[in-house]
């Protein structure tokens, strides 16, 4: 029998959706989480109880800082290929409480790197990284290319995610075991997360609360549907890079979408309007996200499948079922 997958931050948004997608495709998964309070634990439990009822699923509750235990953990199981998606997300928290950034992103980080230096025929770890790193660029560019210095990040939490791609340089060159840190752009979908813009304003249209809209409404977004972000997580496990390499690669759906017209798509799968509150961008906020994916498409032959009219309404139908 193969070595299980292990997979942290399974409780979270994309874990679960990557977790449950390895096991269709027949292989054990161990979920690491540590159910934080960050937004509402129930949803992380109802997300964890799913995985659990497959039989290949084990979940450890644990904080991926705690290195010895997390240690422990990955020597024990013997998986030789880690997934690594457990973090402190969200822009705007990480000026509100900057060392859970420090905690989660950046001692996790680390304990997870020294984890898998340490196992014995390592192959491979996936780390989630994000299009936050690119920092605050005017709209109407070409798609953010990963080449780009990255450099200037306005926010603590866009400057931890780069600070885990820097260390990851590091341990590659250091101890060989080939990483990949995967920049996600805004993904969306059924079991997503409540302090994300779609999901906040769907709780508030329906509860018939007016939404605030940042920067005017005129900010935009690569919404990238969690499917397709599934697809470019595993195409990318599947095909470590080569020893000594930390190699990154953007995930988008590559067509940046306007917020007032992402309202419009939610009010139409809602059938209500939006009382909508106009507001000066927040700090740490950026402008737009855009996405050149043709690294990964040459790689791996990824193309996003879910257009942002056709994902909102099944994020719509997911909640309404959810929540009742
Ligand atoms: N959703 C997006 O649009 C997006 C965009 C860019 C990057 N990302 C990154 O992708 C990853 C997954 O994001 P998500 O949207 O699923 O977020 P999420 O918050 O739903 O999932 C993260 C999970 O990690 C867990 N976690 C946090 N700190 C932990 C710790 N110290 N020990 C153990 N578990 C811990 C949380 O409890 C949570 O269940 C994160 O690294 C995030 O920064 C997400």
């Amino acid at each position: 029998m193969s070595p299980p997958v292990i997979v942290t931050g399974a409780a979270g948004f994309i874990g679960m959706h990557v977790a449950e997608r390895l096991m269709a495709r027949g292989e054990r998964v161990i979920g690491v989480d540590d159910f934080n309070a960050y937004y509402d634990p129930a949803l992380k439990a109802a997300r964890a109880a799913r995985l659990e009822a497959n039989p290949d699923f084990r979940m450890v509750r644990l904080d991926i800082a705690a290195a010895e235990a997390f240690e422990s953990l990955v020597r024990e199981s013997g998986a030789v290929q880690v997934v690594h998606l457990a973090a402190q997300a969200g822009v705007r928290y990480s000026i509100e409480n900057p060392f859970a950034y420090e905690r989660s992103n950046l001692a996790g980080h680390l304990s997870v790197m020294e984890a898998c230096r340490r196992q014995p025929e390592f192959q491979h770890l996936v780390y989630a990284s994000s299009s936050s790193v690119y920092g605050d660029r005017p709209q109407g560019g070409a798609g953010f290319c990963e080449d780009d210095a990255a450099a200037e990040p306005v926010s603590l939490y866009a400057a931890t995610k780069r600070a885990c791609e820097l260390m990851s340089f590091a341990y590659a060159k250091l101890y060989g075991f080939p990483q990949t840190g995967l920049r996600f752009f805004t993904v969306y979908g059924p079991w997503g997360r409540p302090d994300m813009a779609y999901f906040s304003f769907t709780q508030k249209i329906l509860a018939g609360e007016p939404i605030e809209v940042f920067g005017q409404g005129q900010m935009a977004r690569d919404f990238t549907y969690i499917d397709d972000i599934v697809d470019g997580v595993l195409g990318a496990l599947d095909q470590p890079p080569e020893r000594g390499s930390n190699r990154i690669l953007n995930i988008g759906d590559s067509a940046p979408v306007g917020l007032m017209d992402m309202i419009a798509v939610l009010e139409d799968a809602l059938g209500r309007k939006a009382e909508k509150l106009f507001r000066p961008m927040q700090p740490g906020d950026v402008t737009q996200t855009y996405a050149d994916i043709s690294r990964l498409r040459a790689l791996t032959g990824y193309q996003p499948k879910v257009s942002l009219a056709e994902g909102l309404p099944r994020f719509v139908r997911w909640y309404r079922e959810f929540y009742g």
